[in-house]
């Protein structure tokens, strides 16, 4: 038995679920309308920190239309959440507390969003209220969360290291709160029939969902269903479950009928979890040719009271990146009465690397050696803490690669040495990395009597292409063509140990279980073809039938699968595959990049422009170049909008600066530059036998770095704050 690849892998394809969504035929969450549906609206605290004295919900109860409304004086039954449990550490309305401006106190039902909506504009509270504490500044240094420290013989601290040190550069930044701001708006529909519920919401891990939802409304996991085919956006934001999901449930339960929350913009910014405001710190120690003596990466991060995600920049960043014989490692998290964190697309990492590829370009500048220079004289074979090898690694081609596309030769020493016309010209350059996640996974494969095979996995495509992959892939492995593959992804009720759409971990994680699905299909096909008496290849011995292209064959004869299936009398045969990456595999998996750019900022106005981006990559290897090009490419515009537009900072009062599409700014194409992707082709021998690493999120991390690191060039200015704006330039 062989199978037949048909040569797609890297090759560029087109989404298979494009078209449907292009039609307008994608269903997202807010888009079921089931019979009797209700619609309900969230109503938010408006006070930083406290507790609700009292709630009038008189006004809303007598408006138009409105079924109910829920409060902390009347709740929904909900469980608290397990520490096991990602997201907020509360549930919403089992009590008076207020622990963020924002948090959800009330949910107004009604028969219409509109009604709804109104209704809950007429619920006031009266607050006890105490204040709130919203500044990283007012808790720094926070609590450490385990310093990670290796110091070479006879070295008594990272003190001593960098004192010893001949050159040092301290660099410390900062950035606020960012917002992941999906296209889709959280949503959730929930509907019961007798004692089982479907939950049709976004989610990044549709098992995970059920598994928290079950839970916290005390029902049996097998009665739960979660759905979300066509996701728009995640980002992180979408890994846990938040109080909408679970107050909409608890409604549809207490009410009888099905009840829909969709969330206004406003609180998708100011209900449901952020990337943490971050403040650190890095000292570098090098010699004279800019070789690294010691480093040293502090961190304070947001954690809120009321839960969330804990920001720990250092960890994949400066503890993998460098070869040095002396580094530090120390994390702090400052506990804040804001709005629950969450994950944010390279959540620690774009951070992280945006502090230390900002000090590599100043110890760049005082040492005078080219910032690719000092980045190939510190270039790691193995981490600088554990000293494990990686598995793969070709930055230093990433670099040559990225600087000839460019044109890095050309570059000049000296900044605010270069103009055009009223333009100051700079350029810049930064690393990347982003570590490469395994989870064991499943898939389940199907050969149809419609002659149509089924690749599903129950993970989530938030637009990241993963549908195409399992097609991809499923009709690389079985030798057929893509447009008989159908994809199913987003669906808890899909096979046991699918696999959450986080940590750009969903192809280096489902290939490998597509595969083995797919081999275990054909060897249930070609059983099926020797044991069914109906068959053509009954009672043959199974070595002398073999699969090939979609077609079971023996002894001269050659029949496709749908023919085969149909004169067997079965509608289908099926198989799962799993897989279970070795944990204790000696390497240490990562991606890597290099990243250049040009810079052009207002001689007048300060206005800087991304005029150019030349980036490349090392992620293994890659299985739809159209989508890798576009996943990548996004990544780096959100790194413009990183550099130069996203920050949200937090009022004395609790309250978001900005929490609107309005004041929130993410890049338009007006901001975008011409972006140059390419990735180099080394399939990672030791992470699968497949050879891909991910690339979700490896885009993002340090292009805020090599714009700035451009701006300085162009300027002589060296911003630590982000974003870069104009004000910071004059
Ligand atoms: Mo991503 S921040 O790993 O969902």
């Amino acid at each position: 038995m062989t199978t037949s690849p048909i040569g797609r892998i890297g090759r560029e394809t087109d989404r298979v679920d494009g078209p449907l969504k292009a039609a307008g035929g994608a269903r997202y969450a807010a888009d079921h309308q089931p019979e009797g549906l209700l619609h309900a609206h969230l109503v938010q605290a408006t006070v930083g920190r406290g507790s609700v004295r009292r709630v009038d919900v008189s006004r809303a109860e007598a408006a138009p239309g409105v079924v109910a409304v829920f409060t902390p004086f009347r709740p929904l039954p909900l469980n608290p959440p397990s520490p096991q449990q990602s997201g907020e550490n509360y549930s919403a309305l089992q009590d008076t507390a207020v622990r963020f401006r924002g948090q959800v106190i009330g949910l107004v039902v009604a028969d219409t969003p509109e009604r709804a909506r109104d209704a809950a504009a007429l619920v006031s509270a009266d607050y006890a209220v105490t204040p709130s504490r919203t500044s990283l500044a007012d808790g720094s240094p926070g609590v450490a969360q385990g310093v990670v420290q290796k110091l070479a013989d006879g070295v008594p601290s990272i003190d001593a290291a960098l004192a010893a040190s001949p050159v040092t550069v301290t660099t410390s930044v900062s950035q606020h709160a960012q917002h992941h701001i999906a296209m889709e708006p959280h949503a959730t529909t929930a509907v019961w029939v007798d004692d089982h519920l479907t939950v049709y919401t976004g989610a990044q891990a549709p098992q995970r969902a059920a598994a928290t939802i079950a839970a916290r409304l005390g029902v049996d996991p097998a009665k739960v269903r979660v759905l979300c085919r066509y996701t728009g956006g995640g980002f992180g934001q979408r890994s846990p479950v938040w109080n909408e999901a679970l107050l909409c449930a608890a409604a549809a339960r207490a009410l009888g009928r099905p009840v829909k929350v969709v969330l206004s913009r406003e609180q998708v910014f100011t209900a449901i979890g952020h990337r943490g405001a971050v403040r650190q710190t890095i000292r570098l120690g090098a010699d004279t040719d800019g070789r690294l003596l010691a480093l040293s990466h502090e961190s304070d991060g947001e954690l809120p009271a009321a839960g969330g995600w804990q920001m720990m920049p250092g960890r994949d960043t400066s503890a993998v990146m460098y070869r040095t014989p002396n580094i530090r490692i120390d994390q702090r998290l400052v506990t804040l009465d804001t709005p629950p964190t969450w994950s944010m697309r390279a959540p620690a990492e774009a951070p992280g690397m945006f502090a230390l590829e900002t000090a590599m370009d100043e110890l760049s500048v005082r040492t005078g050696v080219d910032p690719v220079e000092l980045r190939l004289r510190n270039h790691a074979t193995e981490d600088p803490v554990e000293g494990r090898p990686f598995s793969s690694k070709h930055l230093e081609e990433c670099y040559r690669v990225g600087a000839e596309r460019f044109g890095w030769s050309g570059r000049r020493a000296r900044p605010r040495s270069r103009t055009d016309g009223d333009w100051l010209v700079g350029t810049g350059m930064a690393s990347a990395i982003y570590p490469a996640w395994r989870q064991s996974a499943t898939a389940r494969v199907r050969f149809g009597d419609d002659g149509r095979v089924t690749v599903s996995s129950a993970t989530s495509d938030l637009g990241t292409g993963s549908f195409t992959v399992l097609a991809v892939v499923g009709a690389d492995e079985l030798g057929v063509p893509v447009g008989s593959v159908d994809a199913e992804v987003g669906d808890s009720a899909l096979p046991p140990g699918g696999v959450g759409a986080y940590g750009s971990s969903v192809t280096t994680s489902t290939v490998p279980a597509v595969q083995a699905a797919c081999r275990a299909a054909v060897e249930a096909l070609v059983r099926a073809a020797v044991e069914n008496p109906r068959s053509p290849f009954a009672g043959l011995d199974p070595a002398a039938v073999r699969y090939r292209r979609g077609r079971v064959e023996a002894r001269g004869r050659s029949v496709d699968f749908r023919t085969l299936l149909h004169a067997m009398g079965v509608p289908l045969v099926e198989a799962v595959g799993a897989t279970d990456p070795n944990t204790t595999s000696p390497y240490r998996f990562h991606c890597f990049g290099a990243h250049f750019c040009e810079v052009r900022v207002h001689r007048l106005t300060g206005e800087p422009r991304v005029a150019r981006f030349t980036s490349v990559f090392d992620v293994g290897r890659v299985v739809n170049a159209k989508a890798a090009r576009s996943q990548l490419r996004g990544s780096i515009i959100w790194g413009v909008g990183h550099a130069l537009l996203e920050a949200d900072p937090i009022e004395p009062d609790g309250r978001f600066a900005a929490a609107t599409m309005a004041d929130y700014l993410v890049p338009v194409h007006a901001d975008t530059p011409e972006i140059d992707v390419h990735w180099l082709d080394h399939p990672d021998p030791h992470i699968s036998e497949f050879g891909a690493r991910g690339l979700g999120e490896i885009g993002l991390v340090s292009v805020a770095a090599a714009i700035g690191n451009a701006v300085f060039d162009a300027t002589g200015t060296r911003v630590h704050d982000l974003p870069i704006t104009l004000d910071k330039l004059l």
